[in-house]
């Protein structure tokens, strides 16, 4: 059954190359970038190479809260239902935190922040699909993760590593505990997080700067990275397979339920993440 898909961050990697399988095989495809010029460029791509006009682009710099809210209006107005939504935008940030207005830390606003808010906002849309499904994207270095101090700001102790498995970590406790909450709810949706694998893509290129380039995470990508076609293996399958229907709260890897390293998860701290990022929204209405 042909489905509507909403991939985030679909101009370059993991996201844009989902998005083509998905508007090749016929699915209503929409698609969210920051860039004006990348967002034109990857819809009239994956126009062109699938000769699928249902194919939209949504325009949103995630690193500005009155964005990511603007981008979840515009769907609601645009669009009755959706079947999948697929938080894959994220970004390896550089060596000098960078944070938005209310000073939610980048990888977190990214990471966290914006799934959160977008699952929240679109869960009425997602509830009118026979089984929505939201797939927040984390990573297989959440096992690398320090969360002790649950600095969810990372105010005391930032590095790009440390960010980005911290950010990873907290996506899959999001994903669990709002997946917990809705199961006492009367709706289907279904809410997991996966890893995509190691995959040749732009992330640490691009927004971060030449220490990062270098670091570690850099040259394994380099040397190690899978291809693009294996990279949306996992994602495709946690979109469309009726294998998952009926799964939620957990963490896929190479289309296999993972052993996640939990780091110390309890629903007492997990609450306190999602009282962080509501005490971040009231913010940002109030400024
Ligand atoms: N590649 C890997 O090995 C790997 C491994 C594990 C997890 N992941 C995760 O997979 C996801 C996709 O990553 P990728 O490897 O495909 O990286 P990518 O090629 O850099 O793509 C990232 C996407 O996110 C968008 N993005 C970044 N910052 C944004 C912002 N402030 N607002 C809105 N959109 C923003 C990018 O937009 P632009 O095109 O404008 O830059 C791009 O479309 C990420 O969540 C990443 O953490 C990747």
């Amino acid at each position: 059954m042909l489905k509507t898909i909403l991939i985030t961050g679909a101009t370059d990697g993991i996201g844009k190359h989902l998005a083509q399988k998905m508007a090749n095989e016929g699915h209503e495809v929409i698609i969210h970038g920051r860039n004006p010029e990348k967002l034109r460029k990857a819809l009239s791509d994956i126009q062109l190479k699938s000769g699928n006009q249902q194919v939209h682009a949504y325009l949103a710099d995630f690193s500005i809260m009155s964005d990511v809210y603007h981008f979840a209006h515009e769907i609601k107005t645009d669009f009755q239902k959706i079947d999948v939504l697929f938080n894959n935008a994220g970004l390896y940030a550089g060596s000098q935190r960078q944070a938005t207005a209310e000073d939610v830390e980048l990888t977190f606003m990214l990471s966290v922040q914006v799934p959160y808010i977008l699952t929240t906002e679109l869960l009425p849309l997602l509830g009118k699909s026979d089984a929505g499904r939201v797939i927040n994207t984390s990573s297989f270095m959440h096992h690398f993760a320090k969360v002790k101090n649950l600095d969810f700001g990372m105010t005391e102790d930032y590095t790009p590593g440390l960010a980005y498995n911290n950010g990873k970590l907290y996506t899959i406790w999001l994903s669990h505990y709002l997946a917990q909450k809705l199961q006492t709810k009367a709706t289907k949706v279904t809410i997991n997080s996966y890893h995509p694998g190691l995959i040749s893509t732009n992330l640490g290129n691009d927004s971060s700067d030449a220490k990062v380039q270098s670091s570690f995470f850099s040259r394994m990508m380099k040397f190690f990275s899978k291809d693009l076609d294996q990279g949306i293996e996992t994602g495709y399958y946690l979109s469309l397979s009726d294998e998952v229907a009926s799964i939620t709260g957990r963490y896929f890897d190479g289309k296999k339920l993972k052993r996640v390293s939990y780091k110390g998860y309890s629903e007492e701290k997990a609450a306190r993440l999602i009282r962080y990022c509501d005490e971040k929204i009231e913010q940002y209405k109030v400024i």
